[in-house]
């Protein structure tokens, strides 16, 4: 049996369609229920819904063997797993954004809100610029809108957020999409199975 973390959410429903496709259907998962975890013992699977940024969390410790998890969210925690595929769904870009016609003086400090904060400190490292982070949670549209910070360092999909708040993408940091990782003990155990649905779910990149 092969332990799968899905993310909660938008991107955890395109992943196990995903699945589905590659051969791991699990009927018993579109029941609409508050069950969290579902299993398919004919298919040899079995999955559990977990908050998107925990799914690094349960993989890294072998609570599931594998999992579907957002580049964003593997680049912000790092955690301890092997990242076997990129999956090609849930593609969107990290981006410095803020006011349209912002100016950056560079005599201060640069406020910078953010849920990932150490991904936007590592980019303004690499390019020598001081900031103060204001880690948020949320809406993280709203700091410059009101004066919280100057920038913001955020997920940008369709950029609709952006623009029907006034502001614009200013910098490309990186391409973020779905990773397929993987626990590096089960990676020994389990080898044939997770090469084997690993290789199913490459063949059906999104
Ligand atoms: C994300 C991100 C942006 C928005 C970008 O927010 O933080 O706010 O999506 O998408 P767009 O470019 O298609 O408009 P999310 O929906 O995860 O909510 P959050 O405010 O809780 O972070």
């Amino acid at each position: 049996m092969i332990n799968v973390a899905l993310p909660k959410g938008r991107l955890g429903e395109k992943a196990y369609a995903m699945m589905a496709e590659a051969g791991y259907e699990c009927p018993s998962i579109l029941e609409k229920n508050r069950k969290l975890t579902f299993e398919n013992p004919e298919k040899g699977v079995r999955y559990f819904w977990v908050k998107p940024w925990d799914v690094g969390v349960y993989v890294e410790h072998g609570a599931a063997d594998v999992g579907i998890c957002g580049k964003d969210i593997l680049l912000e925690n790092t955690p301890d797993v092997y990242e076997l595929t990129d999956l090609g769904i849930g593609k969107c870009r990290m981006c410095v954004a803020g006011p349209k016609d912002f100016f950056d003086d560079g005599r201060r400090t640069l406020r910078v809100a953010t849920k990932f904060p150490n991904i936007a400190s590592g980019y303004y490292e690499s390019v020598g610029r001081d900031i103060e982070i204001i880690k948020l949670n949320g809406s993280i549209e709203l700091a410059p809108i009101l004066g919280l910070s100057d920038v913001i360092v955020d997920i940008v999909e369709t950029g609709n957020t952006l623009r029907e708040n006034h502001l614009a993408p200013l910098v490309d940091i990186v391409n973020i999409s779905a990773r397929f990782v993987c626990n590096k003990i089960s990676y020994q155990f389990k080898y044939e199975e997770i090469l084997r649905m690993n290789a199913l779910l490459a063949g059906k990149e999104g």
